[in-house]
């Protein structure tokens, strides 16, 4: 994976914030190291901060948290939050999470939700945890971007539910324009090889603005190409 454009000057990795191991680190050979794993979670807890109102007393809902590099860059960042709720599939990603993460502030939840590339025999579900209402800032990286149109479109009503009214929902997904509506693993189109299934789900841009619309959701903040592997970054509100 190619790594998103640096924000901010980098901070050293403090010893008392427990780091996975790198196999449990979603994302790429460039986060062998700690330093850099631990700079991409502090560049998007500082991303989140511009974009969409992070802050010591919101409550964050990590969407896809793998085993926490999310929660790993606020620890760096700003200490804590409010809520800091990190939900996935994974079941090792999680469990290292809880165990090593979790405190009166972090908390993680393993839902068993179908992902043909992560979690193949979950159960059809666009469920994720939480009360209507209650999400001051939701974090979906990389996570639309290994998913089908019908699954957007059902986690992005799940998404609309649980905003608070002046939440922000920044989730990073593969978009273009003049391209056809959603291609799973378009040939050319990233520098890797793509492998599996849902590695790189392609959208065209109207259509997938049009899908969050239809779920309740509108644009509030957009920049093209500049996270990891060339993903744009999506700021939502309700609408
Ligand atoms: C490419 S990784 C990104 C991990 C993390 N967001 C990051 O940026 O480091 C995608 C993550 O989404 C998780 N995921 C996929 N489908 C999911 C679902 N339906 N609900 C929750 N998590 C899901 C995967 O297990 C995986 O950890």
């Amino acid at each position: 994976m190619n790594a998103p454009q640096r924000l901010g000057p980098d901070v050293e990795p403090d010893p008392s914030i427990p780091l996975p191991p790198y196999e449990l680190r979603m994302g790429g050979k460039h986060f062998k190291k700690d330093h850099a794993f631990v700079n991409a979670g502090v560049r998007d807890a500082r991303v989140l901060r511009q974009r969409a109102g992070l802050g010591r007393r919101k409550r964050v809902l990590d969407w896809g948290c793998g085993a926490g590099r999310l929660a790993v860059g606020i620890k760096h960042l700003m200490g804590d939050v409010e809520d800091y709720h990190g939900v996935d599939v994974q079941p090792t990603l999680v469990a290292w999470a809880q165990e090593h993460l979790a405190d009166d502030r972090f908390r993680f939840t393993l839902v068993d939700a179908h992902n043909a590339r992560y979690n193949p025999d979950g159960r059809p579900s666009y469920d994720i945890p939480g009360e209507d209402g209650s999400v001051d800032v939701l974090h979906g990286y990389s996570v639309l971007s290994h998913m089908t149109a019908s699954d957007v479109a059902g986690y992005a009503r799940t998404i609309a539910r649980l905003l608070a009214p002046d939440g922000r929902a920044a989730l990073t997904a593969f978009v273009e324009e003049e391209v056809p509506d959603c291609v799973e693993n378009p040939e050319g189109y990233l520098p890797i090889p793509l492998k599996g299934e849902l590695h790189c789900v392609r959208y065209e841009r109207h259509f997938f603005e049009a899908t969050m619309w239809d779920a309740g959701l509108a644009v509030s903040d957009f920049a093209h190409g500049r996270e990891t592997d060339g993903q744009s970054m999506y700021v939502l509100r309700r609408r």
